[in-house]
């Protein structure tokens, strides 16, 4: 196998664990791809797995048939001990609501369950479902408990789903579940992934409501999602974090310290009082640029002539953290969302803000979900990333800040 040698995956072994949902088909391609870069893969089923994607392809693929049965007793030993001894790592593909359910609890009552309870190494969850499965409370606490117990979760992606409808559930690319797997392993990971250790940061996340009366308000669509991810990756890289989040049902990435607030002043407040205490705030935060210059005690009546709103301005918390700075600390990251000349835009808000790196959207590339396009623009010049997931940009984000930390 010398022309697999220098793959990125060459010498891993990886169990891939088949769950029953319409996604699992994937599971082939996903096989195929971890072989294609190195990986010495086995494959196990649920029962329910087996039903969308038959054995027979594995065994082709893996030239091994893939373990179905618990309770074979054709098989001497105990093989969820054996399976689990022999993977350096898991990939759950498709992870259904109900797998995940049953794992969060320690169910080991077939051979994926049994497995992964065994598990040696990382285990990483690729979730395909509805949006509305995996929107679910009891999925997303399943989700939280996976993650809280040093599990993995790529995905899943906002797109089509198997019903027709859009929404998140889609399970993430094949490729892109494949590079998690890498990143498990990822080059020097465990220094590079904890190279935060003893630092502080602050980010803040989501739009801002502003008040007209006790029941109406302005926003934004915002989903937060770029600023929750950061803190994930921020915490899984060794810094205390803090999240200061605006209105959105994001589940709270675990060991990170959240504060909800609602309003541009609210959230001020919050950044400036632990400005002190931090040596990095990234403003991710879609902060909303005017507020109602009044607000009604009682709700606003409706009448036959047409009503005014006057709003004024909202402090730019971010310009005020560039102004209120003595010395290096905090690094200062913002964000920039243009229609046009992007660049340009970036670099005249690094400068007019004082923040020492700009990351800037590129909506012609596409915009919103869980991936993006963006360039990072700092003092020297800019770098165009690739379309990435948000965790992937959290990661390039905290790579160039970590750089610049005494
Ligand atoms: O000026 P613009 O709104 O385009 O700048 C966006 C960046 O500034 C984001 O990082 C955002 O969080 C921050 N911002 C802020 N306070 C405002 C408006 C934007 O901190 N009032």
């Amino acid at each position: 196998m010398s022309a697999a040698a220098g793959l990125p995956l060459t010498g891993r072994k990886i169990l891939v664990a088949v769950g029953g949902g319409i996604a699992a088909f994937k599971a082939v391609l996903v096989v195929r791809e971890l072989q294609r870069r190195g990986a010495k893969v086995r494959v196990a089923m649920t029962k329910a797995g087996a039903r969308f994607v038959g054995p027979v392809t594995f065994s082709g693929l893996t030239g091994e048939p893939p373990h179905l049965d618990l309770w074979n007793p054709g098989y001497a030993g105990e093989l969820h001990v054996e399976l689990g001894g022999w993977a350096d790592a898991i990939v759950v593909c498709p992870a259904t609501m109900n797998l995940m359910a049953r794992a969060a609890h320690g169910f080991a009552d077939d051979v994926v369950l049994a497995t992964l309870a065994c598990a040696r190494g990382p285990v990483l969850f690729a979730p395909a479902m509805h949006a509305r499965m995996w929107e679910r409370p009891a999925n997303q606490r399943a989700v939280a408990q996976l993650e809280a117990d040093g599990g993995h979760v790529v995905g899943p992606v906002v797109g089509l789903l198997a019903s027709g409808e859009s929404g998140a559930g889609r399970l993430a690319e094949p490729e892109t579940i494949v590079d998690a797997v890498e990143r498990l392993f990822g080059e020097g990971a465990a220094p590079r992934q904890r190279d935060l250790e003893g630092k502080h940061v602050m980010i803040s996340a989501g739009p801002t409501y502003e008040d007209l009366d006790p029941v109406r308000y302005l926003g934004n669509r915002a989903s937060g999602r770029m600023g929750f991810a950061l803190a994930a990756a921020a915490a899984d890289r060794g810094a205390s974090v803090t999240l200061v989040a605006g209105p959105c049902e994001l589940r709270t990435p675990a060991g990170v310290e959240r504060i909800d607030v609602r309003s541009a002043r609210q959230m001020e407040l919050a950044i400036l009082e632990r400005m002190g205490a931090s040596d990095a705030i990234v403003m991710a935060a879609a902060v909303a640029d005017y507020r109602p210059a009044r607000f009604s005690e009682g709700k606003i009546k409706k009448g036959d002539q047409p009503l005014q709103l006057t709003l004024v301005r909202n402090p730019d918390i971010l310009a005020g953290l560039g102004q209120a700075r003595r010395g290096p600390t905090p690094v200062l990251v913002g964000f920039a969302l243009e229609t046009e000349n992007v660049l340009a835009h970036a670099r005249l808000k690094l400068e007019r803000k004082g923040v020492d790196l700009v990351v800037a959207n590129h909506p012609e590339d596409g915009f919103g979900g869980d991936e993006n396009v963006v360039s990072l623009v700092d003092a020297e010049g800019d770098e165009k990333l690739p379309r990435l997931t948000k965790r992937a940009i959290g990661d390039r984000i905290w790579d160039w800040v970590a750089q610049r930390l005494p």
